[in-house]
């Protein structure tokens, strides 16, 4: 089939690469000229373990090509899929600027049948938006009674994504469920003919359901989550009052069938491209329809809380004033696989840390040129932050250490090595990643999240595994 991808991001370019890998013709589209200009030249613009090998294999077939002009790709295509960015507005609602901009150009492009799919993550409510400005734009095209050219139909479906940076691939290739939300048993059948090589194993994991209800099922799963990590943290400040661990409650729970493993983690609070949006946009959506969501109001409080919770530990550990410390942060990306750093708590942290007078010294193997970009753009100084190519030369005369994304190269340091290097021995663990006991016969001042640690003076136990269940 011949397919169209609007929006060349995260979400679209892992789309297209893959319908391309299953042997769809594709063509991705983006207004950022410099962006398609490097995907023509088989330079992925973004992070995502995988996706150069699939967009260098499927350019090369001449499966997936790049376009700033929609012009050029829309007219044979079945289908186009609305990928472009949903970001937060200014009072929390999903500014949905650009999904218009898209659907307004389809409009004016539109000249054969066509499937739209709003892949984007967007209100209750947004298809209709998309299908009537399409239809305003065919209307004045095609007028009634002119005897013109009959007008095209244009479907309009929905299809949220519920891929994860980091394993955005695997994820896509090997769906858990594909949600999609159609008006039309025809639109329905162009979806199975497009995911078909997806769900051959078992087709029942293509959900079809009402386009409203597909919609809310994005901000469900995302609120859901976000929910786990806020309940999550809420204990860890609970257990650090009462002095027990919250590793080991997670795991006694989430061996419960019932609750699960996944998304269980405390740390420094959820960042993100989406979580922190998606969990504003459905309260915003609550409140225009005077609806109120306790639970979700107080997530999102939990999570800004968690962020300061964690920075003040190192505040209060330097007495309350950290002018003339160097502290070295070992992770800025919002979590481990992915140059992204939108939402990080690494932002928040660090500007509270610089704001109180640190200097910060930063290492991330992938994050360093997005987080100083973002860095900027927060209207922080760039002199702020000193990046290092090398993890342990962040450490050189460092008051301290704070681990904030866990890399797998993180997992295992040299703790002599640290320790030599560190002008304080010091360890702020945001990620319950190493062994308190280890630490503290190394000669380290250790702090964790919701685990015993050197303030408790108990064992902190193991060091707890992979990435299992990370936001998206
Ligand atoms: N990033 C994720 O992990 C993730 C996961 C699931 C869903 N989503 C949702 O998917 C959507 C896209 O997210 P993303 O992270 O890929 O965003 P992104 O910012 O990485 O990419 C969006 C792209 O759209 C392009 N664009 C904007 N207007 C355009 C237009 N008129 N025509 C063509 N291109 C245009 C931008 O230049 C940009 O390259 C959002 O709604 C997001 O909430 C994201």
């Amino acid at each position: 089939m011949k397919l169209t991808v609007v929006g060349s991001g995260y979400v679209g370019l892992v789309t297209g690469v893959c319908f391309a890998e299953v042997g769809h013709d594709v063509v991705c589209v983006d207004t950022d000229a410099s962006k398609i200009a490097m995907l023509r030249d088989n330079v992925p613009p973004i992070y995502e373990p995988g996706l150069e090998e699939l967009l260098k294999r499927n350019a090369a077939h001449e499966r997936l090509n790049f376009t700033t002009k929609l012009a050029e790709a829309l007219p044979d295509s079945a289908a186009v899929f609305i990928a472009v960015g949903t970001p937060e507005g200014e009072d929390g609602s999903s500014d949905l600027r650009y999904v218009k901009a898209v659907a307004t150009e389809i409009g004016r492009l539109a000249v054969a049948s066509l499937l739209v799919v709003v892949k984007s993550t967007v209100p209750v409510g947004t298809c209709d938006m998309v299908e009537a400005a399409i239809e305003a734009e065919l209307a004045k095209r095609f007028p009634v009674g002119n005897g013109s050219k009959p007008k095209p139909r244009v479907r309009v479906a929905s299809n949220p994504e519920f891929l994860k940076e980091g394993t955005a691939i695997d994820d896509f290739m090997k769906p858990d469920r594909i949600v999609t939300g159609v008006t039309d048993p025809e639109s329905a059948a162009i979806f199975l003919e497009m995911y078909a090589p997806f769900v051959q194993d078992d087709p029942s994991r293509l959900q079809v359901i009402e386009r409203r209800s597909s919609e809310m099922t994005k901000y469900a799963a995302n609120a859901m989550l976000a929910t786990r990590i806020s309940f999550m943290n809420e204990l860890s400040r609970l257990c650090e009052v009462v002095g027990a661990n919250i590793d080991d409650v997670r795991r006694g729970i989430g061996s419960d069938g019932r609750i699960g493993k996944k998304f269980l983690y405390a740390g420094p609070g959820y960042g993100g491209s989406c979580f922190p949006k998606d969990v504003e946009a459905l309260l915003s959506t609550a409140q225009q329809n005077n609806c109120e969501l306790t639970v979700l109001k107080a997530v999102s409080h939990a999570n800004k809380m968690q962020k300061m919770h964690v920075a003040r530990k190192i505040h209060s550990h330097f007495g309350g004033d950290l002018k003339g410390r160097k502290i070295a942060v070992w992770g800025l990306a919002f979590k481990p696989g992915t140059d992204d750093v939108r939402e990080a708590p690494a932002l928040t942290i660090l500007s509270a840390l610089v704001n109180w007078g640190a200097e910060v010294v930063a290492h991330d193997p992938v994050a360093q040129k997005t987080f100083s970009q973002a860095w900027e753009q927060a209207g922080m100084k760039p002199s702020q932050i000193l990046y290092m190519e090398d993890s342990y030369d962040a450490l050189d005369g460092a008051d301290a250490l704070i681990l904030l994304t866990e890399w797998p190269e993180y997992k295992r340091p040299s703790w002599t090595r640290i320790r030599s290097l560190l002008r304080t021995p010091a360890v702020f663990d945001l990620r319950n990643q190493y062994p308190y006991k280890a630490l503290a016969d190394a000669g380290f001042h250790y702090e964790c999240v919701g685990r015993p640690d050197s303030r408790t003076g108990n064992n902190g136990g193991e060091s707890r595994p992979g990435p299992e269940g990370r936001p998206s």
